[in-house]
């Protein structure tokens, strides 16, 4: 017993040494930004734009809100609309949207009663960014050096693409991390929120931003879960964004990332190997990057499963459910749900009836 309170201790201040890492420029990358938890101590929603704000929920705004759009008088930096659930069924009022930039900027929004959120604060941009397609290699200066690799001209502040940040997204005690730190899709005239509306479609919507307790499925059965009709569509709303090994890289995009310097320094695969949409693991083809980021046939690589995080015999002990589960195993997505979450009993007694494939 004496034991373990000294461990908690021991763990309780190893916690303490990674909360308390400052965040600058050396570490600013997806991995070094990868645990840190959200910032506090700041005024809530103190960056929200003025105005109603109450049309057009769901719809990028940067479609009308942009040089040349309907509605160029008003211009953001960053904008959209936050929902409880991936799915995007229905919205959020009152969340917390978080960033915090590269200079060390906390950005706190909150969303209205459509949901809808909007700012005009700037957000610190990076002078030396590579710009790349579509999150992914080959990286290309948007910087000029001379031959010295003195910075002659830096990348374009005015362009969102140089804009680097990390988000969360917060209601009460719920937080939900984003996987992407560097602005990815948007254009150089108007930004777009990144990560989960980016990565792993749900039906036709590429997943909406969200936070919030709602359980995936309306209702679940108190015994004879099924993988493909309540396990599977749990795993695909809540993991997905992180969890297919290959498809859920993120990167800063900063001259580190160029060939000369080792290429894809600061792009790491969220997934840790782990892949939540299939039920075992298994290895896999996939196209393979040359150095200077351009396809160069493939390559195999092998990912563990669904049944490889599960135990049947404790199923609570489960490292799936430890690693989600509110004030549980420290975990880079976050966590999700408590011990009396639907999802949470789903997918626990699942467990318990011997995770079939059925
Ligand atoms: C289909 C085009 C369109 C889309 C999409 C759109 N807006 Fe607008 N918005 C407008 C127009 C037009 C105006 C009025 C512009 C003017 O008066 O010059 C406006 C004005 C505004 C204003 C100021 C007026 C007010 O309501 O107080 C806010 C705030 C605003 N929009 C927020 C948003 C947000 C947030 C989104 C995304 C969720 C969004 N808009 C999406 C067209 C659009
Ligand atoms: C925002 C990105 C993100 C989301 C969403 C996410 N994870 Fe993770 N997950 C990570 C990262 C990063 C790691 C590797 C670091 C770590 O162990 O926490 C990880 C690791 C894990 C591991 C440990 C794998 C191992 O072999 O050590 C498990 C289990 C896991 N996640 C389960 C889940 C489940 C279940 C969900 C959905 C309910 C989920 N994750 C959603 C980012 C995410």
């Amino acid at each position: 017993m004496k034991k373990t309170v000294i461990t908690c201790i021991c763990l309780a201040a190893f916690c303490a040494v990674a909360i308390a890492a400052i965040y600058d420029e050396s570490n600013f990358s997806a991995g070094g930004r990868m645990f840190q938890p959200a910032p506090t101590g700041h005024e809530v929603g103190k960056d929200n734009g003025s105005g109603r704000g109450i049309h057009h929920p769901s719809e990028d705004c940067g479609r009308c809100h942009r040089v040349g759009g309907r509605a160029e008088h008003y211009l953001w930096t960053m904008s959209g609309t936050l929902y409880n659930d991936r799915s995007g069924r229905s919205v959020l009022t009152g969340g917390e949207i978080l960033m915090e930039d590269r200079d060390g900027n906390v950005i706190s929004l909150t969303s209205n009663r459509s949901g809808n959120f909007w700012t005009t604060v700037p957000i610190a941009s990076d002078p030396y960014t590579v710009s790349n397609y579509h999150g992914h290699e080959p990286f290309v200066p948007m910087y000029v050096e001379d031959d010295e690799g003195n910075l002659i001209e830096p990348a374009d502040p005015e362009n969102p693409k140089t804009w680097h940040y990390k988000t969360w997204l917060r209601k009460g005690n719920m937080v939900r991390t984003m996987m992407t730190i560097g602005g990815v899709g948007g254009s150089p005239v108007y930004n777009r929120m990144t990560c989960n509306m980016h990565h792993g479609g749900v039906a036709h919507r590429s997943g909406a931003l969200w936070v919030g307790k709602k359980p995936t499925l309306p209702g679940y059965p108190d015994s004879e879960l099924s993988y493909r009709k309540h396990i599977y569509p749990i795993l695909r709303s809540n993991c997905a964004p992180c969890h297919i090994p290959g498809k859920t890289r993120t990167s800063v995009n900063t001259k580190t990332d160029l060939p000369e310097f080792g290429a894809t320094a600061t792009c790491i695969d969220y997934s840790g190997g782990l892949d939540l949409m299939i039920y075992e693991g298994s290895s896999v083809e996939v196209p393979k990057l040359d150095p200077d980021g351009m396809p160069s046939g493939t390559e195999i690589i092998s990912k563990i499963g669904v049944t490889d995080v599960v135990d049947s015999n404790d199923p609570a002990n489960s490292l799936l459910l430890r690693k989600t589960i509110f004030n549980g195993e420290e975990h880079g997505g976050g966590s999700f749900w408590k011990k009396r979450s639907p999802d949470y009993l789903a997918l626990k007694q699942w467990i318990r009836e011997g995770a079939l494939e059925n």
